[in-house]
């Protein structure tokens, strides 16, 4: 069965609320502005901004659960998150995806360019899952959309096509041997390769996936059966949560997959259990610092999230980031994306609008570089740049300034513990690594360091993000 934008069409069931009268005067006040910035993007990006179909609204951000129409919400699954921290960059972050982008259009010096090079520390978080039946960790991505495993007796390959010992490609067991409904029909393959070179290839079927207690049956799905991977060795595959329609099927068995030829879409993990009718079209995350105490609500909320502060939950239109002209790669890698207001640092407020990403798998915020750099200047002692690493350091035990992201008038303050990263120290100088990096010519990030200042909820199906500021913990 082919669909052209899963989640939408799967919702037309739903209501088409009155909440578009209201959205349309924000919208009215946006779109000049998110017009302006669409058409400045920098080079091999594009932006698009998805169509809201039916609102969750801040009823339910506030604790109801019932929303203004009175239409009673399904309840929510909490999944728990494991951190995942590998000795190096996460090689399938925004922040990586970025610089190997800009490095191919050749945009030299302009920021992302020496991150996949540097020792800083990746973290990305991964969730226990069921495959027909089998206990197993995926990664959580939310910078991709299909869901996939390590099949037995995968191929594991270098960097040059070479066939390897399947260890050195780092996936846990235990590894799938079939699917339990078999192949898809006509034959359908996968093939995902990532900013770096890495590659997962297979054949998609149908299988039985459950993730925080819910079980999509008959989930289409990737057994990966060539890969060139830097995997952890606890995790045997990933759950792709972005955007419904960046599924990479296509049709056939051979590696033929070139942009647009061949494509398939198909209903992802999360559009499927929202067409089952199993939740409402949300998701959210919440990470804490430095503990394995992350959770993944499926369909709303958590509870039991620390600080919130719910008075203060913002909305803000959806921007969907999509990296393009990438001839290597058939994955057209994309990403979550705001505008916010501006930025406050030092009793100066920045109201420059600029999109940024928000991305779960980058430790660091990647701001303008004049901006970054006026931000860590103000710390004491000042944040000085380091080009081996692309990003400022100061030291270990400096006084920082105040800092706040603006979302829609609110400030959302950044824990002073979480602006100087100690897990990155530099073995010259013995400085620290801060948690604000120049981030070239955008778009810009906000990774872990923001996320563990709020309760980030993907309101797909209003095509809104959220976020519920924290208090201090
Ligand atoms: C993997 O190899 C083993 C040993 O040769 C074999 O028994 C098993 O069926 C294979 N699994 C798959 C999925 O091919
Ligand atoms: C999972 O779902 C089952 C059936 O709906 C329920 O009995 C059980 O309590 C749930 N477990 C958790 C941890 O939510
Ligand atoms: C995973 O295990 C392999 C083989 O034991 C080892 O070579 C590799 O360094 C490990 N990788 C990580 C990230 O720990
Ligand atoms: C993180 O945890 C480690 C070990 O428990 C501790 O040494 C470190 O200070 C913590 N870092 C922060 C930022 O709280
Ligand atoms: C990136 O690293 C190279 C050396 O490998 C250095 O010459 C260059 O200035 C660095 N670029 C930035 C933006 O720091």
């Amino acid at each position: 069965m082919l669909y052209t934008n899963p989640v939408y069409q799967a919702l037309a069931w739903s209501l088409i609320l009155p909440f578009a009268a209201v959205n349309a005067a924000l919208t009215a006040r946006n779109s000049r502005l998110h017009t302006e910035l669409m058409e400045n993007a920098p080079p091999g990006i594009t932006y698009r901004i998805p169509q809201g179909t039916r609102s969750w609204t801040s009823s339910s951000a506030s604790g109801s659960r019932v929303t203004t129409t009175g239409k009673k919400l399904k309840p929510v699954h909490v999944q728990k998150l494991h951190p995942v921290r590998n000795g190096r960059i996460n090689p399938r972050s925004a922040a990586v995806a970025l610089g190997a982008h800009q490095r191919r259009l050749g945009e030299d010096g302009l920021g992302y360019e020496n991150i996949s090079s540097t020792n800083a520390y990746g973290t990305q978080y991964s969730t226990d899952a069921t495959w027909d039946g089998t206990p197993l960790r995926l990664l959580l991505d939310t910078g991709s959309s299909d869901t996939w495993a390590a099949q037995q007796n995968f191929t594991c390959q270098d960097f040059s096509g070479h066939t390897i010992v399947p260890s050195a490609c780092g996936f846990a067991s235990p590894q799938i041997s079939g699917f339990k409904y078999g192949l898809t029909d006509p034959i359908e393959h996968m093939y995902i390769q990532y900013g770096d070179s890495e590659l997962v290839a297979g054949p998609m079927g149908f299988s039985d996936v459950s993730v925080g207690n819910l079980t999509v049956k008959k989930q289409q799905v990737c057994l990966v059966n060539r890969a060139y991977w830097f995997g952890n060795n606890m995790t045997s595959g990933l759950l792709g949560m972005a955007y419904p329609s960046l599924t990479n099927a296509y049709l056939g068995d051979k590696d033929e997959h070139s942009h647009g030829e061949n494509t398939v879409e198909y209903s992802p993990f999360f559009t499927s259990l929202v067409e089952q009718g199993q939740i409402d079209p949300v998701f959210s995350i919440a990470i804490d610092r430095n503990a394995s105490t992350g959770v993944l609500a499926l369909g709303g909320i958590p509870t039991g999230v620390s600080g919130l502060d719910r008075g203060r939950t913002v909305s803000l239109d959806m921007i969907i980031t999509n990296l393009i002209n990438d001839p290597d790669t058939a994955a057209e890698p994309s990403f979550y994306t705001i505008i916010p207001d501006g930025w406050y640092y030092d009793q100066t407020t920045n109201a420059k609008k600029y999109p940024y990403i928000v991305d779960s798998g980058t430790t660091l915020c990647y701001l303008p570089p004049k901006l970054a750099q006026q931000i860590n200047q103000a710390f004491n002692p000042p944040g000085v740049y380091l080009w081996m690493y692309g990003s400022y350091f100061t030291a270990c035990n400096a006084r920082v300034v105040p800092v706040a992201i603006i979302l829609n008038g609110i400030k959302f303050w950044f824990n002073p513990k979480d602006l100087i990263y100690r897990d990155v120290v530099d073995p010259m100088s013995g400085l620290c690594m801060t948690a604000i990096a120049s981030g070239g010519t955008g778009p810009y990030i906000l990774g872990d360091v923001f996320m563990q200042n709020a309760l980030t909820i993907f309101d797909v199906g209003d095509a809104k993000m959220r976020f519920v500021p924290r208090i201090r913990y």
